[in-house]
């Protein structure tokens, strides 16, 4: 995932609401009271910048209403409509006539788990009333069931089903229900199968789609996420480039599961402005004054996913010219649609194996690998086959896998390897469930963005090939690699303030053995990824 540092400098200025940073992506342990509430809705719907970083504590201060907790404990003996009522009030707030909450759970993914307990529980709710009291149902609730067809679209139905909810889903799919009566009936099963596998599996027909799109703004968001967007990317991964062979089994077995499941999965970019490379590398390292490469820049993306890391340096540099590689179709796909529907004509798409990089015969000014190497079978070959095309004097952004969060989620990886039984999305879904209720191996895992979407969990949990390293063990590669180490990059403003006062002489700041000795103790506190920046000697 892309680490929070990219996100930094969005946050406001404005003293006024400058009391909020602190609260910026990080949600409440207990419910904060009305007021600040009142004062989360009026921020982001007030708000000009990107007020992204308040929609975690806000859903976060939503599903902590007491009302909302207390009404969701006694759930399972709860009436339908009653559950629809209810939660259609606690959750779905606005503000300024703006539907904030319905905006942020159709864009983005949600990572509170009181939150996914509630929609999970009002979806259920509504798909019982489709099919048993279907005049219950009134089109004022479409928005609502929309939201959380949206949601669930973005988070590849993570949420646990009951039979009764999947015996129901494949009715609708056989034709069993709806199909009878006129257009109203069709809105009404498109919507509610919508909640829990995509619309594009109903093979419906295109005068039945034509009627949909006639019904409004909504059902027709609905139809292009759930149907468009799949087909597009189904056309595109058949057209893209490809360079050198991929023979590496180690490879083969991990492009099998990002073709099954691309990571991650992300909707909207948030903007940024776009810096000359020279000032930013200056600024990040001032010491370092000369050989900065002026005007353009030649950028490699390896691993790059979905594409969202791509679309990032595409527009973090004022003349970039982006080389996005990865070893998945699909994954490339993703990126190549999102590239387009955002206009950057600065990226190029490939797919291959980053051990064969050489072939593509290019050489770069900065190559960024987020999150790829620890999935190699030899992490250093693949380190030096980037340190190979990259340019003397150019540099490099590393982000793999920190030993001491690893060792953390130990407990939740060893239940899954134990409890799964494939890697179909039932199956998933099944053990993440029982994970859940399983309060002493969950752990960390829950705190991590990445358990609530399919695919995330997959990444995060049950990964078929990964490795994790030390600060220590870094310098060792990066001794052999002949690099030079210009710094860690601790995204987390109070980590990195905890270093700069533990280390105030700033030349320390480039040796790895500081970093192992700071970050032994701290292994809580610590992200997931150890991110760094080196620079190959001219
Ligand atoms: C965890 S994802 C990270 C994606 C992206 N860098 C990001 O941070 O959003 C790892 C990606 O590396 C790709 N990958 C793994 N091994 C690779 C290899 N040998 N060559 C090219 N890509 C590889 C996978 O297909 C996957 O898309």
């Amino acid at each position: 995932m892309m680490p929070k540092t990219e996100r930094e400098d969005q946050s406001r200025s404005d003293p006024f609401t400058n009391f909020l940073e602190p609260l910026r992506s990080g949600g409440f342990k207990r419910f904060p009271g009305r007021g600040m509430l009142k004062l989360l809705l009026s921020e982001i719907a007030d708000s000009a910048s990107d007020p992204r970083g308040l929609h975690t504590p806000l859903i976060s201060a939503i599903s902590l209403q007491p009302e909302l907790t207390e009404f969701l404990k006694s759930i399972d003996v709860r009436g339908d409509l009653e559950i629809i009522e209810t939660c259609q009030k606690l959750i779905f707030l606005e503000s300024r006539g703006i539907d904030i909450v319905h905006l942020i759970l159709r864009r983005q993914i949600n990572a509170d788990p009181a939150m996914e307990h509630a929609l999970a529980s009002l979806r259920r709710a509504y798909l019982r009333s489709v099919v048993r009291q279907p005049e219950a149902i009134a089109p004022r609730l479409f928005p609502s069931m929309i939201t959380i067809a949206l949601q669930c679209f973005n988070n590849e139905y993570v949420f646990c089903e009951t039979s009764e909810e999947v015996e129901i889903c494949r009715e609708i799919a056989a034709g069993q229900w709806g199909d009878d009566c006129g257009v109203s009936s069709l809105v009404l099963k498109v919507i509610a199968y919508g909640m829990y596998r995509p619309i594009s599996q109903l093979a419906l027909s295109e005068q039945q789609i034509h009627s949909l799109k006639q019904q409004g703004e909504d059902v027709q968001e609905l139809i292009d996420r759930q149907i468009r967007e799949n087909a597009l990317e189904r056309e595109l991964a058949a057209h893209i480039s490809s360079f050198g062979r991929i023979q590496d089994e180690v490879s083969i077995k991990v492009r099998r599961q990002y073709e099954e499941a691309p990571y991650p999965r992300w909707i909207d970019l948030a903007e940024r402005k776009p810096r000359q490379f020279a000032a930013y590398i200056g600024k990040k390292f001032p010491f370092l004054r000369e050989g900065l490469p002026m005007g353009s820049v030649d950028c490699l993306v390896a691993g790059c996913g979905t594409g969202q890391h791509s679309l990032y340096v595409a527009s973090k540099f004022s003349a970039a010219t982006v080389t996005a590689v990865d070893i998945s179709r699909r994954s490339l796909a993703y990126g190549m649609r999102q590239a387009s529907r955002y206009g950057f004509g600065n990226i190029e798409f490939l797919h291959g194996d980053l051990l064969e990089i050489k072939a593509l015969k290019r050489d770069f000014d900065l190559i960024e690998s987020v999150g790829v190497l620890h999935h190699l079978e030899d992490p250093l070959s693949g380190f030096k086959a980037l340190t190979e095309v990259l340019r003397p004097g150019g540099f490099m952004k590393i982000a793999v896998y920190r030993r001491s969060f690893r060792n953390q989620l130990m407990p939740a990886k060893e239940f899954v390897r134990a409890h799964m039984k494939s890697y179909a999305a039932t199956d998933l879904r099944g053990v993440r469930h029982e994970l859940i209720a399983d309060k002493s191996v969950n752990l960390c895992c829950t705190g991590s963005s990445d358990f609530y979407y399919l695919s995330g969990f997959r990444d995060l949990l049950c990964h078929v090939q990964e490795t994790s390293f030390t600060p220590s063990e870094i310098k060792v590669m990066l001794r052999k690699l002949d690099l030079e180490f210009l710094g860690m990059e601790y995204s987390d403003r109070a980590i990195k303030t905890a270093f700069q006062a533990a280390y105030p002489d700033k030349s320390r700041a480039h040796d790895l053995d500081v970093y192992e000795e700071f970050e032994a103790g701290r292994a809580e506190q610590m992200p997931s990824l150890l991110e760094f920046w080196v620079r190959k000697k001219r």
